[in-house]
């Protein structure tokens, strides 16, 4: 048997906007989401979150399946769009509890309301203040159940694809917007996080997602500055690396005194990964607005079958970032926040369990290599809204039928819920 260390937190993720629907009830307001979506051409087949899958209406059903699967935490997060009312999430946490579930809670996973938008969004230092407000307000109403707190989702994601590309949410594509966005993010994390601590919050964390670049030294140092560097080390280390900083000093300026704040210590690093980079020298390469500056380096295409997003199977990765992260940023306790796949349709779906299979054993590997991994949550419970891919891509342990809105275990919910029940894998 591989065997995970006693009281390791096996859980599954999901999202607000993925899988609420019910987007306008109860006093949600407008989310940069919801205008996106909304935007012809903005998603495959003009897909939106409006309805998704119903879990507004269905979280009790859906709280069953947990149930089922065994599962010892669950990562949601809360709508900051349904600030006015959160009822909600008092019902979800409550069910929760009642199963024995650890709710495990982040405040923002991308669904911006749309009036901060209007007033520049996260390239307004503003909009990092009104995030404190809101995790402190948030903190005040289940603080009380809510054992562990991440502030945010993927900081790289809003900034450089919000921002850089404009192919999510709000849809804009500026260089100096998208490095601005990504100091406000962070800002926003420090002041959030001391707000959470100020309310009495005792674990308190961010959400990374982490992709190591394989390739030609150079690209690949500059890549990892922009992905996971950029990210790490003013939020661990309180400072900018200075290679990012010179890089990102070509398109914008950013206050340099916030980084004190930024650095707030955090009690877990949520790690997402899902993929590596690969990046070769190419003097004839544009490069990508995700990765500003980029221009001479170019992509080289997955290796083996890739996922349905395209994405190369690497779970290697994520053995070599989790080491990594343990030898360069000592003293944090890690926890992999999301890991899944997407795979074709059906509720057989073999290549998700051995995606997912290959994936734990790798982080098996990297704690016995001394990494401090306290649980693993599976993106995703449900097939969901998957942001520009629509409902096209399924990431879901739980199939579910947008027709019927009916729930279907797939073979790999089975099969992680025996995982979780021997909290190992067969040898
Ligand atoms: C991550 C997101 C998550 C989901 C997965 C596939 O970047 O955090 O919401 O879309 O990718």
């Amino acid at each position: 048997m591989t065997t995970f260390p006693d009281g390791f937190l096996w859980g599954a993720a999901t999202a607000s906007y993925q899988i609420e629907g019910a987007v306008r009830e109860d006093g949600r307001v407008p989310s940069i989401w919801d205008v996106f979506s909304h935007t012809p051409g903005a998603t495959d087949d003009g897909h939106t979150g409006d309805v998704a899958c119903d879990h507004y209406h269905r979280y009790a059903e859906d709280v069953e399946i947990m149930a089922w699967l065994g599962l010892r935490a669950y990562r949601f997060s809360v709508a900051w769009p349904r600030l006015a009312d959160l009822g909600f999430y008092d019902r979800l946490v409550d069910a929760l509890l009642a199963r024995g579930i650890a709710p495990v809670a982040t405040l923002y996973h991308w669904d911006l309301p749309q009036d901060l938008q209007d007033e520049g969004g996260w390239t307004n230092r503003d909009t990092a203040y009104r995030f404190a407000d809101y995790a402190g307000r948030v903190y005040d109403r289940l603080g009380d159940r809510v054992a562990t707190w991440t502030t945010l989702n993927e900081p790289w994601v809003s900034a450089f694809v919000g921002y850089g590309s404009g192919r999510h949410a709000p849809g804009v594509s500026d260089p100096a917007a998208a490095f601005t966005a990504a100091h406000n993010l962070m800002l926003a994390h420090g002041l959030g996080v001391q707000a959470l601590r100020a309310a009495g919050a005792s674990s308190v964390s961010i959400t990374l997602n982490l992709t190591p670049v394989l390739g030609d030294p150079g690209p690949a140092r500059l890549v990892d500055g922009l992905a996971n560097r950029l990210f790490l080390d003013p939020i661990l280390r309180g400072q900018y690396p200075p290679d990012v900083l010179d890089h990102l000093s070509r398109f914008t300026e950013v206050n340099l005194d916030d980084l004190p704040v930024i650095a707030q210590p955090v009690d877990v690093l949520g790690v997402n990964y899902y993929t590596v980079n690969r990046v070769v020298a190419d003097p004839a390469a544009e490069g990508t607005p995700e990765y500003p500056g980029s221009r001479g380096i170019a992509w080289e295409p997955p290796r083996g079958r890739p996922t349905e997003m395209g994405w190369e199977v690497a779970p290697s990765g994520l053995e070599d970032l989790l080491v990594r992260l343990a030898e360069e940023y000592p003293g944090v306790p890690l926890m992999v926040t999301e890991n899944g796949a997407a795979v074709p349709d059906g509720v057989a779906d073999p290549d998700r369990i051995s995606y997912l299979e290959s994936h734990f054993r790798a982080a098996h590997a990297a704690l016995e290599k001394g990494a401090d991994l306290r649980g693993y949550f599976v993106w995703s419970l449900l097939d969901n809204f998957e942001w520009a891919r629509g409902y096209h891509m399924r990431f879901g342990l739980v199939r579910v039928d947008y027709d019927t809105l009916e729930r279907t275990p797939r073979d790999s919910a089975r099969w992680y819920r025996n995982v979780i029940a021997r909290n190992g894998l067969p040898d």
